[in-house]
């Protein structure tokens, strides 16, 4: 394996559809690589069968290291803190401590009491970021990255 991601001749169906038709491409291991393409193209898709939320109809993908996702909409839990939904993405890491996510996005700081579905889209895509983070992943894979957020 010679990238972060290798992903060789991928194809996904959906109920016939073909979404994605014999792609390949490789992630270099260090850096940020930006998978553009017009609406429909097939970028979620490709995220969703990285990440193992769809299962393939062809084709091998792997991954070298722990792979964290954004999903594209956020996809909070509404009904809970933010606090909260960043301590959900620690389910796997066993991490306590939210401290570094509120030094990266300090805006999410006088909010953590908060219930995330009453958050502004752009505040609800720093705790879905945040939330992956604390994954501690080694791969951040992030669908539609500035989705909402001021630059
Ligand atoms: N669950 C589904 N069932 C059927 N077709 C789907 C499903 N999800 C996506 N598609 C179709 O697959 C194609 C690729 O969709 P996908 O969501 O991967 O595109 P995208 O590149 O992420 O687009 P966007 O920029 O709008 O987010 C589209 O034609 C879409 O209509
Ligand atoms: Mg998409």
């Amino acid at each position: 394996m010679t990238g972060a991601v290798e992903i060789r001749n991928l194809t996904v169906r959906y109920a016939g559809a073909t979404a994605l038709d014999d792609v390949s491409l490789t992630v270099p291991p260090h850096g940020l690589t930006a998978l553009i393409g017009a609406n429909g193209a097939g970028k979620s898709t490709l995220v969703k069968a990285l990440c193992g939320l769809i299962r393939p109809d062809r084709g091998t993908i792997t991954v070298g290291g722990r792979i964290a996702h954004v999903p594209e909409g956020r996809e909070m839990f509404g009904d809970m803190t933010v606090d909260d939904n960043l301590r959900l993405g620690a389910w796997r890491s066993r991490r306590r401590d939210t401290a570094a996510v509120y030094d990266l996005f300090p805006d999410l700081t006088a909010l953590r009491a908060r219930r995330a579905g009453n958050l502004s889209g752009g505040q609800q895509q720093m705790v879905a970021i945040g939330r992956a983070l604390m994954a501690d992943p080694d791969i951040l894979v992030i669908d539609e990255l500035s989705l909402g957020l001021a630059p």
